[in-house]
């Protein structure tokens, strides 16, 4: 009996090395999983600050999100030491209310102004509460974003998760699908306390999927309602009249972040907001212009063909993007990752976005493994891996974009590019 049990330890030990040492050719496509078990709230405390998050808020201030069972006041503190908090401000707490469920305290807190590549100390709320810490993104090149869309709250996810902290990032940048809650409103706690210890250090910038709209007919027709309420961005700072849609500038880029699932026509005012906000946009100040959407423009996976998010959006929204020579396009809703050469209409064109989608942060609805075949010209990388994009901006010209496979629980560089920007290219002046 002993020697059996032995027997079937060293077979198991022998195909773990095996799998430890297979070529990385040999990567086979992992199964969906299902939602991993993040701890509840109360076992956290009513008071204590949960799913601590933080954005930017305009040019040197951060926006402090989090959430407490009990009434907490909207207060942080915060400094450049540990322990030592020399400053403080105040915010506004909101709730909100889905069928029967009725959110936390959502604590909103903007602090600043605030220097930058600095490391800054905070806690929220009450004295007892715990310190945490940021650093604040660069003022100036080289900056790392680090990109991943379709998240979901599965083991898959925590690799994904796992091998982003690694990549000593300064700001994620998520083009939409965060919690895959789907109505089932506990799972945007679980989903902010699974992202906490990466989204309260550095500044997540996210854009809506359509995992975020969550209407029930005649029960809840308010869209959006949980997203709103947790992932407030820096709209009203860029203009815009709506958390769907906004733009920020960081280290000499502007970033775009667009919505797929509101109105997207000539006469919609997320329309007559982009076409200013690219209007105002500097080249000399911001060389790099780069936009999120959730529905892909460009896309050689069978998945989500054909859907008027991508085919009407992208015929209404075109050719602002071209015209103001956008240099890359994020997208995610597709399981897979995939990269485009520049593109405008359909065509290869060297004044037009690189278009990447990168919707492999690792759901539970698994893998987009269905491709169109053969894979079209102007698609150039195309996997159904889960993993996660870097994108490396390292001057006002040329930017290493990589994207990295999570082979299961180990970041492997599947593809590398470097890009350079469009008004360094003679014959794309804006
Ligand atoms: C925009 O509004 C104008 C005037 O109201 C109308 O004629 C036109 O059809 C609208 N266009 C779209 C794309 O909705
Ligand atoms: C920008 O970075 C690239 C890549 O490292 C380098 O080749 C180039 O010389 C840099 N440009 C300037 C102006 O420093
Ligand atoms: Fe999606």
């Amino acid at each position: 009996m002993a020697a059996m049990k032995g027997f079937f330890v060293m077979l198991a030990l022998a195909l773990v090395f095996a799998g430890v040492s297979r070529p990385s050719f040999a990567y086979e496509r992992p199964p969906a999983r299902k939602n991993l078990f993040v701890p509840l709230a109360k076992d956290l405390g009513p008071d204590s600050p949960q799913q601590v998050h933080i954005s930017l808020a305009g040019q040197d201030k951060m926006r402090i999100t989090w959430i407490t069972d009990n009434s907490t006041p909207a207060t942080v503190k915060y400094g450049t030491s540990s322990g030592v908090y020399d400053s403080s401000a105040s915010g506004s707490v909101s709730s909100y209310k889905y069928v029967w469920y009725e959110s936390g305290e959502i604590h909103d807190v903007v602090i600043g102004p605030l220097k930058p590549n600095n490391v800054y100390y905070y806690r929220c709320g009450l004295d007892s509460s715990p310190e945490f810490s940021f650093k604040t993104a660069p003022a100036e090149f080289p900056i790392k974003f680090a990109v991943s869309g379709d998240l979901g709250q599965t083991d898959w996810t925590s690799s994904t998760l796992d091998h982003i902290e690694k990549s000593n990032y300064d700001v994620l940048l998520l083009p939409g699908d965060l919690s895959y809650a789907d109505l089932n409103q506990p799972l945007w706690d679980s989903f902010g306390r699974l992202v906490e210890p990466l989204a309260s250090k550095r500044p997540w910038m996210v854009t809506q999927g359509n995992h975020e709209i969550e209407k029930i007919p005649l029960i809840h027709k308010q869209p959006f309602t949980a997203y709103n309420a947790r992932w407030r961005m820096p709209y009203e700072q860029s203009g815009s009249d709506s958390n769907l849609y906004y733009s920020f500038e960081v280290a000499g880029v502007h970033v775009i972040m667009l919505g797929s699932y509101t109105d997207f026509d000539p006469n919609s005012t997320q329309y007559i907001w982009l076409q200013t906000d690219l209007k105002n946009v500097d080249r000399s100040r911001t060389p790099w212009l780069i936009v999120l959407i959730h529905a892909p423009w460009y896309n050689s996976n069978h998945a989500h063909q054909g859907e008027t998010e991508s085919v009407d959006m992208k015929k209404d929204m075109e050719d602002l993007l071209y015209q103001a020579r956008v240099d890359v396009v994020f997208a995610g809703h597709i399981h897979a990752y995939e990269r485009f050469i520049r593109v405008y209409k359909d065509q290869a064109d060297n004044c037009g976005p690189v278009y990447i989608n990168i919707g492999d942060g690792g759901n539970r609805e698994g893998l987009a493994t269905d491709y169109i075949e053969p894979q079209p010209k102007i698609s150039v990388f195309r996997e159904a891996s889960f993993g996660h994009g870097e994108l490396e901006v390292v001057n006002a010209t040329h930017a290493q974009w990589s994207w990295h496979r999570n082979d299961d629980d180990e970041a492997v560089l599947g593809d590398l590019i470097w890009l350079t920007s469009l008004p360094s290219d003679p014959n794309c002046r804006v």
